[in-house]
């Protein structure tokens, strides 16, 4: 070819691009009609599954199997949506799908978030990370948001999700009028949209959608999905206490002792980094000189009741005694110098689950806190690192924390045991998991709020206390972690004790009693979270009779013209529920009053029995020995006497049940084994607790326990705390 066919040859071709039909400068359709549409599949009673593309690593690959039984027994739901206004599409390199949303909607969860509760109208770039940076950044970002018209919608992906609830507009959508800034009123930054979307950098998208006639039915169904929430051992409700990290097996015993000395409950002894030989990267191994004879140590504890916990992170030690068998199974990069297991790969599981059984489990160590499994960008593994399964870093790095969850949960039921502990990351699918989640982060409001939204998301929080600077933030703290799914102080660095504010120590083993004294009712709560998918702690509007659906049925609303205002009222993330029927209502420093959002029907004092109120927000005295706690009219609430450790409470337990209000009630109380999972199979007993009034009189009955496991309570004394009985 010469240079002036090449030149011809040129320009032909410059001209075909511009006017062949067919080429890379083909007009692509933008429309929604061009979208595909979404085909949905009932895969359980009121839950449909959907998918555009390809199938890709998931968060729910880590769940159980969906309790059908338990989701049968809440009926049917209806399809919240027109199914014709469901599209997905793939466009390289995104595969999205879109959702209609009213204009009245409201949206929450997307996980684990410190403030705020409606998500509408703000962008979620959903990435495990340690905490802030942007929304969504955190260290549980579960793709499932639920609307309070009563359904959820889980995006199953483990890629790093974008949400767009109710902002984004497409030109062809259902679209507010258009105002000219500059002369007219009303202009807005964000314009009312018509729709969730939700995308991904990837080949696929798997779609759940979980039907329900309020916010709570959607959570349950989710929850029942992916397993049931877990049962905790029993132990695993009391006191947690993790000592310094340099504590030796010498100075643990000394502490123990103490707590025995000054009547501090004490049920699981957390230890840090310094039990290992060498840590960040870990070894896994115990360190010989801190702990001689860590059989010892342990059963020593166990005699006394206590069970041992131990700190761990994934990234292992050069000189760990794993570290060549793991090693075919590493990834690319390193954090903190320690090599990174593909935890997707069965063998480097059984590495890692061998020697932990061997040298930790079949010695009596109880469980784990899993560490540094959210990752910073500036110490983690790259998102071009490559792992030998395949798996990119991305997808890794978003359920690595799950996956993690789960291969040692599979552990200890194959023991038959049962486990509590912790864990910084997690996703969707975790409700089964016995993990607990926590931060770095330290904000006291900040931690409640976290807690309300993990209600949403089937996820645990703690609230845990690592030092405070006063007495009175300290007995706040532990007034609020007493009220939580895990009560920890946390001294790894602090190495404070219960004790160490000296004016407020009697207030501090106070609140630790009444919730080891709550135990009855808070195991029981549980129970129902794993058999109904309720969550024990709660946001206000999973609570029966806050929505608005319920508001717009039954109840009267606050204000009739506006059918949402009450749903509004209650999205508050400093106050929830605890089981049944306990309001909670923590205090931050420097209150010594606050106020708090009641739903309808009437609500009674905790400990004085007498009404505060009712569908309204009250002005609350709260003096610093107590805790606001608020119970709602015919609640039933069994106490046990305070105990030093729940592993010491056996047989016959006495117990005080008390009712509120002037409602009838009932409470159904459970009891099992508390260690193993033969309650799976039957081997619990439910005792029905009753209290009907009549004519002003109440009157308590205990029904015998059903079911083939002998109840562990005793004689009960009745407490009316409303209605006198004389
Ligand atoms: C942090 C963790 C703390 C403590 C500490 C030990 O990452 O959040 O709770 O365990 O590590 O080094």
């Amino acid at each position: 070819m010469n240079r002036l066919q090449r030149y011809a040859t040129t320009v032909w071709i410059g001209i075909t691009l511009v006017i062949a039909p067919g080429s890379a400068w083909a007009v692509q359709p933008t429309t929604i009609d061009k979208m595909e549409l979404l085909n949905w599949t009932k895969v359980a009673p009121g839950v449909w599954q959907s998918r555009i593309g390809a199938k890709e690593l998931a968060p729910l690959d880590y769940a159980d199997a969906p309790k059908i039984e338990a989701l049968e027994s809440m009926g049917d739901a209806a399809f919240p949506f027109d199914p014709k206004a469901t599209r997905g599409q793939i466009a390289a390199p995104h595969a999205s799908v879109r959702l209609p949303l009213e204009p009245s909607e409201k949206v929450y969860g997307l996980g684990l978030e410190f403030e705020g509760l409606n998500r509408r109208g703000q962008v979620y770039h959903l990435k495990v990370d340690h905490y802030g940076g942007f929304k969504g950044a955190t260290h549980a970002p579960v793709p499932f948001y639920i609307s309070n018209k009563g359904y959820g919608v889980f995006i199953n992906t483990a890629r790093r999700p974008s949400f767009y609830p109710g902002i984004s507009n497409r030109k062809d959508s259902h679209l507010p009028p258009v105002i000219d800034r500059t002369t007219g009123k009303g202009w807005s930054s964000k314009p009312l949209s018509d729709a969730v979307e939700a995308s991904v950098q990837g080949e696929g998208l798997e779609v759940f959608v979980f039907g329900g006639r309020s916010p709570l039915e959607a959570v349950r169904r989710y929850n029942l999905y992916c397993g049931g929430g877990v049962l905790p051992p029993r132990w695993g409700l009391g006191f947690w206490h993790r000592v310094h990290t340099r504590f030796s097996a010498e100075d643990v015993m000394n502490e123990v002792a103490e707590f025995a000395k000054r009547d501090f409950p004490l049920d699981v002894l957390g230890l840090e980094p310094g039990w290992q030989d060498f840590a960040y990267p870990c070894s896994f191994d115990w360190d010989k000189g801190r702990f001689p004879d860590p059989k010892g140590f342990v059963g020593a504890l166990r005699e006394r009741g206590i069970f041992v916990n131990l700190w761990e992170n994934p990234y292992i030690a050069p000189s760990s005694s794993i570290i060549d068998a793991m090693r075919p199974y590493t990834g690319s990069h390193t954090v903190w110098l320690g090599e990174v297991p593909d935890y997707t790969i069965p063998a480097a599981q059984k590495v890692l689950l061998d020697h932990h059984q061997k040298t930790h489990l079949d010695i009596g160590v109880s469980g784990y806190k899993f560490d540094e499994v959210d990752g910073v960008d500036n110490w983690l593994w790259p998102d071009h690192a490559t792992f030998p399964s395949g798996t990119s870093a991305i997808q890794m790095r978003q359920v690595y924390g799950l996956m993690i969850q789960k291969m040692h949960m599979d552990r200890f039921r194959a023991m038959n045991q049962r486990t509590y502990g912790l864990v910084r990351s997690s996703n969707g699918g975790a409700p089964p998991q016995g993990f607990v989640i926590y931060s770095d982060y330290y904000g006291h409001e900040g931690y409640i709020t976290a807690l309300v939204n993990c209600s949403l998301a089937g996820v645990l929080w703690t609230p845990e206390i690592r030092s405070a600077g006063s007495p009175e933030e300290w007995v706040r703290r532990f007034q609020s972690v007493a009220f939580s799914p895990l009560m920890m102080l946390n001294a790894w660095s602090s190495g404070k004790k219960p004790w160490s504010f000296e004016p407020v120590t009697d207030m501090v083993r106070d609140v630790i009693q009444l919730r080891m004294r709550l135990l009855p009712y808070v195991y029981s709560a549980f129970y129902d979270y794993n058999q109904k998918g309720i969550p024990p702690f709660r946001a206000m509007i999973l609570e029966a009779g806050f929505d608005t659906q319920e508001q717009m049925v039954g109840g009267a609303l606050h204000d009739a013209d506006n059918p949402y205002a009450e749903t509004r009222r209650l999205e508050s993330t400093d106050q929830y529920m605890m089981g049944p029927s306990i309001l909670v209502a923590p205090v931050f420093k420097g209150q010594t009053s606050r106020k708090v959002v009641l739903p309808n029907g009437d609500w009674y004092d905790f400990y004085s029995g007498a009404r505060v109120g009712g569908g309204e927000t009250i002005e609350i005295e709260a003096p610093l020995e107590r805790i606001p706690l608020l119970v709602k009219d015919g609640g039933i609430i069994p106490l046990m006497p305070a105990i030093p450790n729940v592993a010491s409470a056996q047989g016959d337990l006495p117990l005080e049940v008390r009712h509120y209000g002037k409602k009838n009630g009932v409470f159904h109380l459970y009891d099992d084994d508390g260690t193993t999972f033969d309650f799976e199979k039957g081997a619990f007993s439910l005792t029905e607790l009753r209290v009907t009034v009549q004519d002003g009189k109440p009157q308590g009955n205990v029904q015998q326990p059903q079911g083939p496991w002998p109840s562990r309570y005793g004689p009960i004394e009745w407490n009316f705390m409303t209605v006198k009985d004389k």
